[in-house]
């Protein structure tokens, strides 16, 4: 077996193996496989993009890379992001990803990436490599019929919202996502490539991106300060309309240009329910509305999964909620994070350094992932035993210290 990073001459039986993983079956005309070639020689950086292969048949594959990770306080810190993770069926357990993820994260450690992230297909995998669940998002449905908002709702007089094509989101929508990113812990960064895919200016015959109409909101001054992009079935019943509204994705700078935008796909004619598969965990939307039952949550699930490489580099990039000092003792069998580590939540200069002082907290490197981003309650976990308390009232001098107002949220798939 040979696992190595792949040429732009494998990028076919590469995608082929992503394919398999993932139960698409190849797609082996001509032109699908040039246009595959031209589009994964942008996408992917092939000096990160790892086959396993078995007498030249590529059966396994790993690709990681670079983005920015929004932490707590609005740093962007540099991360490596790992996706199109999969060994095919005839492969699998045999510890290909075991081997796969070893080598991308020592070489994430040494090029000095704090973390990497990642977006677990299942539950199981990943915790044993020291990832933890450090996003969560909710999927959400909305009775637009009953959805009215509170009169004093955040409004701004002389705002607008105008409908763009998809031209035009791939220019507004960059510079309104680089001022929505270090608002929100969680947020990674979009390229280029990014935003042509998701207008669907670029798209691949494996994945189509669904039509969508895209909104802007406007600010009284005519500044972009939301974009939300959607799109709706056309289910009437009877002669009467009754249009399923899907928000693929609402961002916006300001709590009035966020219920603007949702008073608006509330508002589009035939729409009798709106869904909003990605929405953050702690969605303002329910306390501005007149009756909130009107808003349900279907589900919350794990999003972002987080592996801490540089205990002292991740932790003093964020902010902290108290001026404390806490000593963890991590365990980690890879090793990257273990250690004990004194976390200085002071408010100008909140610091992390490796200390030999006594552990207050005693915890494994996945509890140290979930925990970075502000998700996760250490007194919960403690009570749970999946935090050790070696001090009395460390976890909740934890839960102080770690926890964030708003809670984590990346509202993109990688
Ligand atoms: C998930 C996947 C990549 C695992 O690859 P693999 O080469 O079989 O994994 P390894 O052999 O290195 O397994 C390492 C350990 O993880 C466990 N493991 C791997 N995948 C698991 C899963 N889906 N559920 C539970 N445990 C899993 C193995 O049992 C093994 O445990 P052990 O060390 O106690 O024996 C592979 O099953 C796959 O491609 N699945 C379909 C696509 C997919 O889900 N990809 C992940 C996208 S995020």
């Amino acid at each position: 077996m040979d696992i190595r990073t792949i040429g732009e001459d494998e990028i076919i039986p590469w995608t082929d193996a992503v394919g398999i993983g993932f139960l698409r079956v190849p797609d082996d005309a001509k032109e699908t496989r040039e246009k595959r070639i031209e589009h994964w020689r942008e996408r992917a950086d092939l000096a990160r993009t790892r086959g396993a292969f078995d007498g030249g048949r590529c059966v396994g594959t790993f690709r990681s890379f670079a983005t920015g990770l929004t932490v707590p306080g609005g740093a962007i810190v540099p991360v490596s992001a790992i996706t199109n993770v999969t060994v095919s069926p005839t492969h699998r357990r045999r510890g290909l990803l075991t081997e796969m993820m070893g080598l991308d994260l020592a070489d994430s450690a040494a090029r000095g990436e704090a973390l990497a992230i990642l977006i677990a297909a299942e539950y199981r995998i990943y915790g044993r490599f020291g990832f933890g669940v450090a996003t969560e998002y909710q999927k959400l449905t909305l009775d637009a019929v009953r959805t009215d908002f509170v009169p004093d709702a955040p409004v701004e007089p002389g705002a607008r919202i105008e409908l763009v094509s998809a031209e035009e989101v791939a220019e507004l929508g960059p510079p309104l996502h680089e001022e929505f990113r270090p608002l929100r812990p969680g947020a990674i960064g979009r390229t280029p490539l990014w935003w042509k895919m998701y207008t669907g200016l670029v798209s691949l015959p494996m994945n189509p991106v669904p039509p969508r109409f895209h909104a802007v909101y406007r600010d009284p001054s005519g500044k972009v300060a939301g974009l939300v992009s959607y799109r709706t079935d056309d289910h009437w019943d009877e002669f009467v309309p009754k249009v399923t509204l899907t928000v693929d994705s609402l961002l916006a700078l300001t709590p009035a240009a966020e219920i603007a935008l949702w008073r608006f796909c509330a508002s589009v004619d035939y729409v009798e329910r709106i869904e909003g598969p990605d929405r953050s965990p702690d969605e303002l939307l329910p306390m501005l509305v007149r009756d909130p039952r009107a808003i349900t949550t279907q589900s919350r699930r794990d999003f972002v999964w987080a592996r801490i490489l540089d205990v002292p580099a991740a932790f003093s990039a964020r902010t902290y909620g108290a001026r404390d000092r806490l000593v963890v003792e991590v365990r980690d069998d890879m090793g990257y994070a273990a250690g004990r580590f004194a976390i200085d939540g002071a408010a100008e200069d909140a610091r992390c350094v490796p200390t030999g002082d006594p552990a207050d907290l005693v915890l494994d490197a996945s509890t140290l992932g979930a925990l970075y981003l502000g998700s996760g309650s250490p007194v919960r976990l403690a009570v749970a035993d999946r935090i050790s308390e070696r001090t009395p009232g460390a976890a909740e001098r934890a839960e102080a210290l770690l926890r964030t107002p708003r809670e984590p949220w990346c509202p993109d798939w990688f």
